[in-house]
């Protein structure tokens, strides 16, 4: 059995186009962020507020969510790397923020600057700053699988940063194949392990589909009982610090396969792909959604 509504975590905005080659005008992004919250989609992630000298392409993460502090109907959390991050990220009006860890110690190192323990100590004080003000925190993790430097990630570490995460007060886990070289044989091991710490309700899956394992990857996670998944417009992204890394599985394939599925998830394919079709124009370049592809040729 599947989940009958699944939840759609939209992340093109952030995961999207954090690894542009040229930053997109805040004024695109705000429209992006229009339109994919008016195709239904429940949590649109916004933007980061990390170091501009790291990620430049989400240096006017303020502008951002000041220009969408007055669309209704959709929560709009935010990267927050460290407490620095946090503070920014409450002044500019976020409401929700989201902490990002490693299962890979390498990765760690390359995506923040730290070990994975440093950086667990600082999301506890990240985590503790959001509890005070009522934030609702979400964790994720990168690597689950696989890593760009060390290879395979066993279960266990992912396990043991799921259980560190949960107990520093994170509502949701998002567990990130960031290079995705998962397929189903390596996902379900790692989602069982993971099971045993965390309730199934709070956990949420995040695939890259650089090796086309992504939807496959998705149906095995709907079928272990997960119902939140992560997507990007147009398959629209990639971490700066993975190479070779491409983007996320595209929102609109994921919507496809769950209208195929009969699971609900309130979003309008058709309003969906006019915020693909908009924010590949203004990239310049074609859809990575196949059925985006697909259904223009109709
Ligand atoms: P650092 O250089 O070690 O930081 O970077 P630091 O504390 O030594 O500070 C150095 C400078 O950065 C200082 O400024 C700080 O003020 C500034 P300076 O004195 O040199 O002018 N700084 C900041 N500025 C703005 N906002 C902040 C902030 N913090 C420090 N929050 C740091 C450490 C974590 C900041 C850096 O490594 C960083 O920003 N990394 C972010 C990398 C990133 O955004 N990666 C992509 C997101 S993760 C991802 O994509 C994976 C995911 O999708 C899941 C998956 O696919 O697996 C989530
Ligand atoms: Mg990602």
């Amino acid at each position: 059995t599947i989940p009958e509504y699944v939840k759609i975590v939209e992340v093109g905005p952030r995961d999207g186009l954090q690894n542009e080659k040229e930053i997109v005008p805040t004024s695109v992004k705000v429209e992006l962020i229009k339109m994919l919250v008016s195709s239904g989609l429940p949590i649109v992630e916004a933007t980061s507020f990390v170091s501009p000298k790291w990620v430049p392409q989400l240096a006017d993460a303020k502008d951002v969510i000041k220009a969408i502090q007055s669309i209704g109907g959709a929560r709009f959390p935010v990267l927050t790397p460290n407490l620095k991050g946090f503070e920014a990220a409450i002044a500019a009006g976020a409401k929700e923020v989201a902490i990002f860890a490693a299962a890979s110690e390498s990765f760690s190192r390359s995506n923040i600057n730290c070990s994975i323990e440093d950086s667990l100590a600082r999301y506890r004080d990240v985590a503790l700053a959001a509890r005070n003000l009522s934030i609702p925190v979400r964790g994720y993790i990168s690597c689950v699988v696989g890593c760009p430097v060390e290879g395979a990630v066993p279960p266990t570490k992912v396990a043991y940063v799921a259980e560190e995460l949960l107990n520093m007060g994170c509502s949701e886990i998002s567990l990130g194949d960031t290079i995705g070289v998962g397929t189903p044989g390596t996902i379900s091991p790692m989602l069982e392990a993971v099971m045993d710490v965390v309730p199934v309700e709070k956990l949420a899956v995040h695939f890259h589909d650089t090796y086309a394992q992504a939807l496959s990857n998705i149906l095995v996670s709907l079928q272990m009982g997960i119902s939140t998944v992560d997507s990007s417009v147009s398959g629209l992204g990639g971490c700066p610090y993975a190479k070779g890394a491409s983007g996320n599985v595209a929102t609109e394939d994921v919507v496809y396969m769950l209208n195929g599925l009969g699971v609900k998830t309130n979003v309008d394919l058709r309003k969906l792909m006019l915020a693909g079709d908009f924010i590949c124009k203004n990239l310049g370049r074609p859809s990575g959604s196949k059925v985006s592809i697909a259904l223009c040729r109709i």
